[in-house]
């Protein structure tokens, strides 16, 4: 059997104002009635699966907590006392499962994704498994289609058994534009889901090699609290560990590393750009979400919260999206710049 990790304790600047400190992405209901957390534990609930166990942050304890009592239940809440990214986050539950004994691989999956059809990955996971029960840390690439800045790329290696899999000849993790062109033109390279599949002991033996500090200081603090629903690692020790991520501190330096391509229609929801193209749109390509009204205008998005009405008029190209207490107007054009922005407003306020 395999249990799901879900990483759940991302920020999501690039949503703001509708993802906040206080209220992430993954536990917003973006697309869907569900959170993309809760569709991302509803994904997992097959007879593949153990029960998940979900790592976020202890600020986050009681949405996470709710969200995922509707859904499922789960072996353990594991909370941070301060988010280190995406390394430490894993190894904590990899320490967690090896001292619970859950042996079988861990599914790494991120809590804020949008994936149409999740059937590809299912399909993938008894080969992937396999892969798994040998040492490799399986990665999972999706067809690019742009040259995207914000997501690791991989390069398919030698064919390696089972059949469908390969060797990873290169993982290179954000790319600059000009390179991620490059990699999109040469048609050998395809994006890093974010999902991973290994066992505990082979992600703790190359977290071990390759970042050894962060795995030394990981060890310290796997000693785990139950209090209620949620379960705590010792918090001094955590807060001394260095952040970094999975794919930076391993993937980018690992040998053991195995790739499985997959048909998935998949988004990370990373940014405004990106939840407009999953959205349904008027004929005039806007974006209208509750009370949004456009006329005469082209290629907007428009976003409110409850009770409050926005209306455009003769503006195109807009992201405009209000909350009960931010808002925010840009040209579509310069959302890249939006964490820039945020930096700003920290400063200023
Ligand atoms: N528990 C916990 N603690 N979770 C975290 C932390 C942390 O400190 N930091 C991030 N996460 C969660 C996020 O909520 C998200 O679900 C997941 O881990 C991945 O983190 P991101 O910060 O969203 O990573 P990214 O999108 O920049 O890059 C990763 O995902 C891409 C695909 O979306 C990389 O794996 C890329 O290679 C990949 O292409
Ligand atoms: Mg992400």
């Amino acid at each position: 059997l395999i249990t799901p990790v879900i990483l759940a304790g991302g920020i999501g600047t690039r949503l703001w104002p509708l993802s906040r400190q206080a209220m992430p992405k993954q536990f917003l209901s973006l697309l869907a009635e569900q959170s993309l957390l809760q569709s991302t534990l509803q994904r997992v609930t097959g007879e593949t699966f153990q029960q998940p166990i979900v790592v976020c942050n202890e600020a986050h304890r009681f949405i996470a907590q709710s969200q995922a009592a509707e859904v499922s239940e789960l072996t353990a809440l594991l909370l941070e006392p301060a988010g280190k990214n995406t390394a430490p986050a894993v190894a904590l539950a990899a320490h967690y499962a090896l001292q619970h004994g859950i042996t079988g691989p861990l599914l790494v999956m991120p809590a804020d994704h949008h994936i149409a059809n999740f059937a590809p990955l299912i399909d993938k996971l008894s080969v992937a498994c396999e892969l798994a029960q040998q040492g490799q840390l399986v990665t999972f690439a999706i067809d690019p289609t742009e040259p995207h800045t914000g997501y690791g790329y991989i390069k398919k290696g030698p064919a390696c058994a089972p059949t469908g899999c390969y060797h990873v000849a290169e993982f290179k993790e954000k790319p600059t534009l000009a390179l991620a062109n490059h990699y999109l033109q040469s048609g050998e390279y395809g994006w890093n889901s974010g999902m991973f599949l290994f066992t505990a002991e082979a992600y703790l033996a190359e977290l071990n090699r390759f970042a050894p500090k962060i795995a030394e200081c990981v060890a310290k603090a796997s000693v785990f609290t139950d209090d209620l629903a949620f379960t705590r690692p010792l918090a001094d020790a955590l807060k001394a560990c260095p952040s970094d991520s999975i794919d930076y501190a391993i993937l980018e330096r690992s040998n053991n590393v195995a790739v499985i391509p997959v048909e998935l229609e998949w988004s990370d929801v990373g940014s405004f750009s990106a939840l407009s193209k999953l959205a349904e749109k008027d004929q005039f390509a806007n974006y209208l979400a509750s009370e949004g009204v456009t006329i005469d205008g082209r290629n907007n998005l428009l976003i409110s919260e409850a009770e409050h009405s926005i209306a455009a008029l003769g503006v195109s190209d807009m992201a405009i999206i209000h909350t009960h207490d931010a808002t925010l107007v840009a040209n579509k054009s310069v959302l890249d710049k939006l964490p820039l922005l945020l930096a700003q407003l920290e400063k200023t306020h």
